[in-house]
């Protein structure tokens, strides 16, 4: 600041700025010229002596100083500040700055969103979900214009909030999120971020409003649907749709991982279900983007049933654990909701993997699914096959599944006549 300050008045005042002021120069300055011949030598000497290193010197001082001032202005400018993680006090005052505001072409005026706090979509050890409306345009609709299909006007959102109890952990972890979800291109299969509003605690992220909420839920209260499937009703949720819902998943994946995000916590909480019926992955708050293969990470709140042997014992992630909590995403859908490891204590769960023992096949769950499954869970990460595989896998089995796909011949047989050689498909 004090550089800043005293820079113009260097430039305008002190003689020593100016290098070529013509005092250094003229070999007759000081006198005159015949009688000072040797005189004028010296001056010449002494100017170039100490003249030229001076100037260079002071120019690189100047350049210096104005990049150096120019790069604190940047920083100032940026609303999340890198090391974020603070004491309350320090926390609220960054956001305070006026800085916050005004350049993020994400944040939307609060005046311009409602939040209708009778309407919780959801909430978390530290996040709580309300329904609201952006009135007017979504800031995204400047970010990524003319990318997709969904309102982004006048548009119903999810406002995602810390309250205000929150830790440290979970504001640094929200912040985070915020920023990587800031990062996305607009994918069919992942929820995507609408824009921010500031607040003084912490921000709301704005993301798409999933009318059917998030999968496990939507499981859950359709279970009695995919039971009776196609021989009761041809509305309902089938376990085909089960099978796209595993290939929209997949395909959202293989997105995050092709641009270096270990998710972390795939589950089928985490999975939203908009009114299209299409999943988009959500909760992006364990997200990390990654140069390595590996990360590693310690502590914080953990998907415990959800993580392969190697995260649960030395906290170790890689797509290939992404994929291993993928085999038990699979689980949860084709067991119609149902608690993973039920049975087994959480501290249990090591031995249990590394005694090759795994969860068992649900029910409903074709053969060819708890495959799937299965190559997910294999014990040494390479085993298990990439996002990719698992991605052309399903949909192969899209292309062939007849609308009965997944349900068995003698169960609802009788109750409809249909064309007999869908039947054979049958698994
Ligand atoms: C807020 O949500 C409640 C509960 O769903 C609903 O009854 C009410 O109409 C909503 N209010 C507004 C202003 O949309
Ligand atoms: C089959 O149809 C009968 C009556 O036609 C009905 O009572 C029964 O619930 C149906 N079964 C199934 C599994 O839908």
């Amino acid at each position: 600041m004090k550089f800043r300050k005293n820079q113009p008045e260097n430039e305008d005042d002190d003689p020593w700025w100016k290098p070529t002021t013509p005092q250094y120069y003229d070999p007759y300055y000081g006198g005159d010229h015949k009688n000072n011949e040797r005189g004028g030598v010296n001056a010449v000497a002494l100017g170039l002596g100490l003249g030229i290193p001076l100037g260079v010197i002071a120019c690189a001082l100047a350049v210096f100083i104005f990049f150096w001032c120019r790069k604190r202005r940047r920083q100032n400018r940026n609303p999340f500040p890198v090391p974020f993680a603070k004491k309350g006090n320090d926390y609220e005052t960054q956001l305070d700055s006026p800085a916050y505001s005004i350049h993020d072409p994400w944040l939307l005026d609060r005046n311009n969103l409602e939040i209708n706090y009778s309407k919780k979509l959801g909430s978390g050890a530290f996040c709580n979900v309300f329904k609201g409306k952006i009135n007017g345009e979504a800031p995204v609709s400047t970010i990524h214009p003319g990318q997709r299909t969904q309102q982004l006007r006048d548009c119903p959102v999810a406002v995602k909030m810390l309250p205000s109890f929150a830790d440290d952990a979970a504001r640094s972890d929200f912040m985070q999120e915020i920023n990587f979800m800031k990062s996305l291109a607009y994918h069919p299969h992942l929820v995507s971020m609408l824009g921010f509003v500031a607040d003084r605690k912490s921000p709301y992220l704005l993301v798409e409003f999933c009318e059917h909420g998030d999968l496990l839920h939507m499981i859950r209260n359709r279970k009695q649907e995919i039971i009776d499937g196609p021989a009761v009703s041809l509305d309902g949720l089938k376990i085909k749709d089960l099978l796209m819902f595993s290939w929209q998943i997949s395909n959202g994946l293989e997105y995050l991982n092709n641009i270096g995000c270990i998710h972390r916590d795939i589950a089928a909480r985490n999975v939203l279900v908009d009114s299209s019926n299409t999943c988009k992955i959500g909760d992006f708050g364990l997200c990390r983007l990654t140069d390595s293969l590996l990360y590693t990470a310690r502590g914080g709140r953990l998907p415990l049933k959800w993580m392969a042997p190697e995260s649960l014992s030395s906290y170790e992630y890689s797509f290939k654990s992404d994929v291993w909590s993928y085999g038990v995403l699979l689980w949860e859908l084709f067991s119609l909701g149902e608690v993973p490891y039920a049975e087994v204590q959480t501290t249990e769960l090591l031995t249990t993997h590394r005694s090759g023992k795994r969860l068992l096949k649900p029910e409903y769950c074709p053969d060819e699914i708890y495959d799937v499954m299965r190559s997910c869970w294999q014990e040494l990460p390479d085993d298990r096959p990439a996002f990719q595989q698992t991605c052309s896998i399903l949909a192969q089995m899209l292309e062939k599944a007849t609308e009965n796909y997944g349900y068995l011949i003698p169960k609802h047989f009788n109750n409809q006549t249909r064309d007999p050689s869908e039947q054979c498909d049958n698994v």
